[in-house]
């Protein structure tokens, strides 16, 4: 987007102005038009970024919406039209025609697309609600494939998987027929995007993962550290944050922006709203917006909606117009963060700043016991067998050998065995480190694997130092 032109007023002081007082006006001109960008998307590309909207294609024809849009946008999400049931409301029939207005709407006038998403266990079709097994896991291959091909040159990033953690303590992945065709679903639906689409940015998206103590944070990091140690092509996380009295803004906010970034990921704030109203909400938007520009690698933000009446939480008021496309006390807040900011700048350190500087990533495997170690595993189940995969983190000490012992429910019996040598085949087992990788760095992580016949529920190894 381009900058806007200097008010009249000042070209009319200017015009009137003696010589001398002509090279200060200038200058003056020059410094106030440098400083204030007057929209969300002129400001933000000033520091790099981006900021976006949710747009829904039925509003495309509603002047007073599509005014805010083309003005203050320079990023676009299609709200729902580029979701499974949008795209492939019949196996192997797709209907872009929605998703390709957005998308026409958006590149004619220079802004971005992100693309909104390809593999989710909600808003599937009816046709895939009822498949399973390697056949759904077959058609949503095809699926991404297929989507990804069509935008290709079209959309920089996508939200390749959306939602794919619990909610609560557990950490765990959320049940859901893609889950159930193998832990290795996310990854793979990662692969296909690159394949079809090596230029667009593949985010994984998802909401409560803004609080960097929760576990579903810490699981979703756990993720992305894992992909990217292993070469699963992964470009970016996207925190959709939705905040709420329920779901609030969290103070650690920027602590996880930092983390998340500091795994080599960018990091996008995909579907921004804030309930509320008056200065709170518009303080916390402040926040948030100062969160993103002190972090180098989130470059983009994307508020879920337009006006309040746009929002599906319309009744919280959670946006940046009311009803009537005026823009609230949030709006400004955004602005003037955007315009004052200091992107990628640490906060200051100075007493009495509350904001806690972004971190290294600490471990989030903790190693309990400081020196020891510890071991989490994942299992990719199917019908009668399972494939674990257990990693081994160092604690505050480099290791020099490691054990894990686990117990396997009754009827599993493991078949094979890798990266470890193994001792026992059901019920107590044991795997010590081979040759080549009992020596771990302080903090640093080694995996071996195992197959099984039977069910892989409730394993819960444990790691001692040897
Ligand atoms: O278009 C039909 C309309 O014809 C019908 O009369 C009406 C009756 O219910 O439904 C309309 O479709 C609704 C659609 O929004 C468009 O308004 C769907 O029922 C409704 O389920 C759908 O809700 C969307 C929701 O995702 C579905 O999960 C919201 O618009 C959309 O904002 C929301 O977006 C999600 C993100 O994709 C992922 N993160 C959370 C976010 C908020 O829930």
């Amino acid at each position: 987007m381009s900058r806007p032109k200097a008010r009249p007023v000042k070209r009319i002081a200017f015009a009137v102005a003696g010589a001398g007082a002509i090279a200060a006006c200038v200058s003056m001109v020059l410094a106030t038009s440098a400083t204030a960008a007057t929209t969300l998307g002129a400001s933000a590309a000033e520091k790099g970024r981006y900021f976006g909207a949710a747009v829904a294609a039925n509003k495309l024809s509603d002047t007073a919406y599509t005014t805010i849009l083309n003005r203050e946008f320079n990023s676009v999400t299609p709200e729902n039209e580029m979701k499974i049931d949008a795209t492939e409301p019949n196996q192997n029939q797709f209907n872009y025609t929605n998703a390709d207005r957005i998308v026409s709407h958006a590149r004619s006038r220079g802004m971005q697309v992100r693309g909104h998403t390809l593999a989710w266990h909600s808003q599937q079709p009816g046709w895939m609600q009822n498949m399973s097994g390697s056949a759904l896991r077959s058609a949503m291959l095809n699926h991404v494939t297929q989507v990804t091909t069509h935008f290709r040159g079209q959309v920089v990033a996508w939200d390749v998987v959306n939602e794919a953690f619990a909610d609560g303590s557990s950490g765990a992945r959320r049940d859901s027929n893609l889950q159930r065709t193998g832990n290795d679903w996310i990854e793979a639906a990662f692969r296909a995007a690159r394949a079809a689409d090596p230029n667009a940015k593949l985010c994984y998206n998802d909401y409560n993962t803004d609080d960097w103590t929760h576990a579903k944070t810490q699981a979703v990091y756990n993720m992305v550290r894992d992909f990217k140690s292993r070469g699963v092509p992964i470009d970016c996380v996207g925190l959709q944050s939705h905040f709420n009295s329920g779901s609030p803004y969290p103070s650690n906010y920027r602590t996880t922006l930092s983390n998340f970034a500091a795994l080599g990921v960018d990091v996008q704030i995909t579907e921004l709203d804030i309930e509320g109203s008056g200065t709170t909400q518009a303080n916390t938007y402040r926040n948030v917006v100062n969160d993103c520009l002190a972090v180098a690698r989130c470059n983009g933000i994307t508020v879920w909606g337009i006006r309040d009446t746009d929002s599906w939480r319309a009744s919280g008021t959670p946006l940046l117009f009311d009803g009537s496309g005026n823009k609230k006390p949030a709006y400004e807040a955004v602005l003037s963060a955007l315009n004052t900011g200091n992107p990628t700048t640490p906060p200051p350190t100075t007493p009495g700043n509350t904001t806690p500087p972004p971190t290294t990533p600490p471990p989030t495997t903790p190693p309990p016991g400081g020196a020891g170690c510890s071991a989490t595993v994942s299992v990719n189940q199917w019908t009668g067998g399972f494939v674990a995969t257990v990693r081994v983190t160092a604690g505050s000490s480099t290791l020099t050998g490691w054990t894990v012992s686990l117990t396997l429910p009754g009827g599993a019996t493991i078949t094979n065995a890798w990266n470890a040598n193994r001792s026992g085949n059901s019920g107590a087992v044991s795997f010590t480190n081979v040759s080549y990788n009992g020596s771990v760095a302080a903090g640093q992580s080694t995996e071996f694997g195992f197959q099984a016949n039977g069910t892989g529920s409730g394993l819960t190894p444990t790691c001692t130092a040897r």
